[in-house]
């Protein structure tokens, strides 16, 4: 089922035409070429059958109009004359087909219905090469949880448009993806993505660095400098923990928003600039607004759309994902390194609360890898807290059900920190005592209860 649309100044030719297809798809009728470009204006068509010769404007010329538009529907055209000329012009301007009148019921029909079912096709095949395309530019983010599938409907949504972004989210749940993602979905991808981290940046240098300066503007400014606001434009600039920005500058950067112009240091000829901003903070910027630290109007001009990022405890269901994705990546780097990784891990980087988030992960699985020796990644592989968390979890589980006491549970617990610092320290007592916040003495009569030996962790 399509939509046809039939232009012909003879009522008959309209009428028989709407019939003939009637059943099989939507109709609609122009008498003239004015009241087909406005009906294709108003609701568009699949199919356009097109008579040549009309009072007013010709079949031609509506087909010279349909070229210069450009992307319209296929027109067949239908016409009484049997000369070549006309014919080969149609064609020439586009038409992809030329039936004469009286034409054959069937044949017209058929011809509609494959014309039309490779429109479909044609449809689907740029649907999905952009969804592919897409998929590709959002593919360094990894996660199918729903919070990320939203995260990923938002970045596509806000992408297309020159919208203000404000990422938020704790560290390493990967802001900066999100940033370049948002970036190279959108129209500016071939322009320059500029960052500039305003935690990492000394403040006295702050300014130049955004604006940029004119030669002798301060003591050490020899040269004329371009700032990375100027070097972004037409692109995107991604103001990484912004939440760090003095208020003076929060000030200059608002105007530049704002304004969309900025004036370098030291020089009072303002500069338009048509850079995108998208921020990132890991601070909560509404309460920094609250207590006088981050300017309202900057916050309200920067959040226009805000992406809040989950922290990696709260959709554990990536967490494995995300966790084969990197030892895939980590092997064919390193050209070695374990295959899997044993279900005991992966039930603890299952558990464990991960404060630093995906770049934890990440970290923890490069360095697994480089300890791991076998084929499977194994739970001993695992940073300490990672392989306590799940130790720890076993207990309360086993405790839960019944199976220890909540004293030998405490003991066990002990034991395991106790060792632990010792191996940490290579057996030195009293730095093992002050890592545990006890006395060396409470220490030496815990190992003495436990059993645990003196020269253990030497
Ligand atoms: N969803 C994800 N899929 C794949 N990799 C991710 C994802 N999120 C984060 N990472 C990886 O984790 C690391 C940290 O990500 P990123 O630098 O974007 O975090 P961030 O939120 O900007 O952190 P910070 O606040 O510390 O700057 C990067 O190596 C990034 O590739
Ligand atoms: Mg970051």
């Amino acid at each position: 089922m399509g939509r046809v649309l039939v232009v012909d100044d003879e009522r008959g030719v309209q009428e028989s035409l709407r019939l003939l297809l009637k059943d099989e798809h939507d109709v609609a009728t122009a008498s003239s070429v004015d009241e087909a470009l406005d009906a294709l204006d108003r609701g568009g068509a699949d199919v356009i059958l097109l008579d040549l010769v009309m009072p007013g404007r010709s079949g031609l010329d509506m087909l010279r109009e349909l070229a210069e538009r450009g992307d319209g529907p296929p027109v067949v055209v239908v016409s009484a004359t049997r000369a070549i000329p006309p014919a080969v012009e149609a064609m020439k301007l586009g038409a992809i087909d030329f039936v004469t009148k009286p034409f054959e019921v069937d044949a017209l029909r058929i011809k509609v219905r494959q014309i039309l079912a490779h429109r479909a096709l044609e449809q689907e095949v740029v649907r999905l090469r952009d969804e592919v395309a897409g998929r590709a530019r959002l593919g360094r983010l990894i996660g199918r949880s729903e919070v990320m599938r939203a995260v990923y409907r938002t970045i596509e949504r806000v992408a297309g448009s020159r919208a203000n972004v404000l990422i938020t989210g704790e560290s390493g749940t990967g802001k900066e993806l999100v940033a370049r993602a948002v970036h190279e979905l959108g129209p500016r991808r071939a322009a320059p993505f500029v960052v500039v981290n305003c935690a990492a940046i000394p403040e006295p240098l702050l300014e130049s660095e955004l604006f940029g300066h004119e030669k002798g503007a301060f003591t050490g400014a020899h040269e004329r400098r371009i700032g990375r606001f100027e070097a972004a434009s037409g692109g995107t600039l991604f103001l990484d923990e912004i939440g760090e920005l003095p208020l003076a500058l929060q000030a200059k950067l608002l105007r530049a928003i704002q304004d969309r112009t900025i004036d370098r240091v030291g020089s009072a000829q303002p500069i338009p600039v048509d850079a995108r901003v998208v921020a990132a903070t890991n601070r909560e910027l509404d309460k920094e607004v609250a207590a006088g630290a981050f300017r309202a109007d900057l916050y309200y001009r920067i959040h226009v759309v805000p992406i809040a990022l989950p922290p990696l405890r709260e959709r554990r269901e990536d967490i494995r994902l995300l966790a084969d994705t990197f030892l895939a990546r980590v092997r064919s780097e390193a050209q070695r390194g374990p295959r899997v990784i044993a279900p005991a891990a992966v039930t603890a980087l299952e558990r464990y609360a991960w404060p630093g988030n995906v770049r934890e992960l990440e970290n923890a699985i490069e360095r697994a890898v480089a300890l791991a020796d076998g084929e499977s990644l194994e739970l001993a592989d695992l940073p300490e807290e990672i392989q306590l968390a799940a130790r720890s979890d076993g207990l309360r589980e086993a405790v839960r059900a019944g199976r220890v006491d909540l004293e030998t549970a405490v003991a066990r617990f002990e034991t395991d920190l106790i060792r632990e610092a010792l191996a940490r320290t290579g057996g030195n007592q009293t730095r093992a005592a002050e890592q545990l916040g006890l006395t060396r003495r409470v220490l030496k009569l815990k190992m003495d209860r436990y059993a645990i030996g003196s020269a253990e962790g030497a």
